[in-house]
């Protein structure tokens, strides 16, 4: 018997105006993303917002339904549209940030489980690390990686016997 652990790193920043200038803009482009959002139900807006190697910035938010697991969140609606119009191109980062009764979280707001599944999904198929940004107004968090959101995660390569 082994006894292992995983661990991972992040960069905490205190607010967004301290962060670099192609993150903080990200970031803005996030906050703007979750004004798209359609959250009737929750009104808990999220925006996602992606930046390509092009330079591209696709922008996503949660859309919700009255059958609720209908619902989309911000992450996987901008992820589904990168791979479907942009598939070609690597993700370089993806900024997350949500508006609650329609101000800024103070706290980031980390993705749900299927949104790292999807963003693990999209680092092995382009091969590149996709950084992570999770922003609220008291802190702004930073991962290199979208794997490290999801130690342990289930991929392609577990299908194969
Ligand atoms: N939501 C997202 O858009 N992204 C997440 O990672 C977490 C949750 C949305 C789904 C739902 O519309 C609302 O937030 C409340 O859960």
């Amino acid at each position: 018997m082994k006894k292992r652990e995983v661990s991972i790193s992040y960069l905490e920043y205190n607010n967004r105006d301290e962060l670099p200038v192609a993150e903080k803009q990200l970031v803005e482009e996030a906050v703007a993303a979750a004004s798209g959002a359609y959250a009737p139900y929750s009104h808990f807006m999220v925006g996602a917002a992606i930046l390509l190697d092009d330079g591209t910035v696709i922008r996503g938010a949660n859309v919700e339904n009255a059958a609720f697991p209908s619902g989309s969140c911000a992450e996987k609606t901008a992820l589904s549209y990168m791979v479907a119009n942009h598939g070609d191109r690597k993700a370089l980062a993806i900024a997350i940030a949500a508006l609650a009764d329609g101000k800024m979280t103070e706290e980031p707001v980390p993705p749900c489980g299927n949104c790292r599944q999807m963003l693990i999904e999209e680092e092995q198929r382009s091969g590149s690390h996709i950084q992570v940004i999770l922003a609220g107004k008291s802190a702004v968090y930073v991962l290199e990686t979208s794997q490290a959101l999801m130690p342990l995660s289930f991929t392609g390569s577990n299908l194969r016997k």
